[in-house]
């Protein structure tokens, strides 16, 4: 008989491990998460503990792009507190923005090791472990560049071979009983984007223009969509990437047939 999944297993009944945890999206994913009762972990390169006290903090530097360091740092997040059952992918740094010939090749290695490399490190080693134990969740945190194109050369193809070893993890070990998903979020208000905009290297005004809601997209509504994709709420669905974007995807096609429309006035 096959097993058919079951509403009221929770999948995270484990700890949910959080890279890249101490800041924007991995922490505004952690405190939601906290915040529905689960045990939280977060880990990042800079540690630094989050106001939520149910959160844990492990103290030492997790870099996600160590080989060593994520499989040591695994077994001893594992015999500290526990099994993983759910695990995130928060930790990434932006790409540089350049025109293709002054893109410098040790920008490329630390934005591939960093965002492509570090991902699948964390997600084969938690998942291998998962795999054996039948059981758990993984959601990666890729972007809109990686479905897109930009003068962001390395990162959009990192983010798109996020998207792609998504699919590949979720064919591997959807027979273990491992779901792994990605999300991609559109220009998402955390500090590293206003550092962005203050600093003049990005506009508001160009990065909401094309978003159907004309807006930034807010942390916590991506920890929303990695909290669903986490839960028995979407025990059906593996290997998809889904864009948390306020509809940049939908509309920045609509400039070349003169813009999006204003909402109408009444
Ligand atoms: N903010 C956006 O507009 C946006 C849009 C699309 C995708 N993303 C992606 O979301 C993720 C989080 O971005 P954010 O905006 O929250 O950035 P952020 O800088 O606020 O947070 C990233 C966290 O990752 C940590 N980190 C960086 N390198 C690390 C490493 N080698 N090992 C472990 N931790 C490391 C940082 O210390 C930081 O705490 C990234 O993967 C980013 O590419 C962000």
């Amino acid at each position: 008989m096959t097993r058919q999944p079951c509403q009221h297993q929770k999948e995270t009944d484990g700890i949910v491990l959080v890279t890249g945890g101490s800041r924007g999206i991995g922490a505004a994913t952690a405190t939601l998460l906290a915040g529905q009762g689960h045990k939280v972990v977060i880990v990042d390169i800079l540690p630094e503990p989050l106001e939520e006290a149910a959160i844990m903090l492990w103290p030492e530097a997790f870099d996600v792009s160590n080989e060593a360091a994520v499989t040591s740092g695994i077994a001893a997040i594992e015999a500290a507190h526990g099994p993983i059952s759910g695990l995130v992918n928060a930790a990434g740094i932006f790409g540089k923005m350049h025109p293709v010939e002054k893109v410098r090749m040790e920008n490329w290695d630390r934005e591939i090791n960093i965002d492509l490399r570090g991902t699948f490190l964390v997600a084969r080693n938690v998942g291998e472990r998962m795999a054996r134990r039948k059981h758990g969740a993984i959601v990666n945190v890729a972007s809109v560049a990686g479905m897109t194109s930009g003068p962001i050369h390395a990162y959009t193809a990192a983010k798109a071979g996020v998207i792609q070893i998504t699919q590949t993890l979720a064919a591997e070990w959807g027979r273990a009983g491992v779901r792994v998903n990605a999300v991609s979020p559109g220009f998402t208000r955390t500090a590293a984007l206003e550092a962005g905009i203050a600093s003049g290297a990005l506009s508001r005004e160009r990065l909401v223009r094309n978003a159907a809601m004309n807006r930034l997209v807010e942390p916590v509504e991506v920890a929303q969509a990695i909290a669903w994709l986490l839960s028995p709420a979407s025990s059906g669905i593996t290997g998809v990437n889904l864009p948390v974007d306020a509809g940049f995807i939908a509309g920045s096609t609509w400039d070349a047939y003169g813009g999006l429309r204003e909402a109408p006035s009444n």
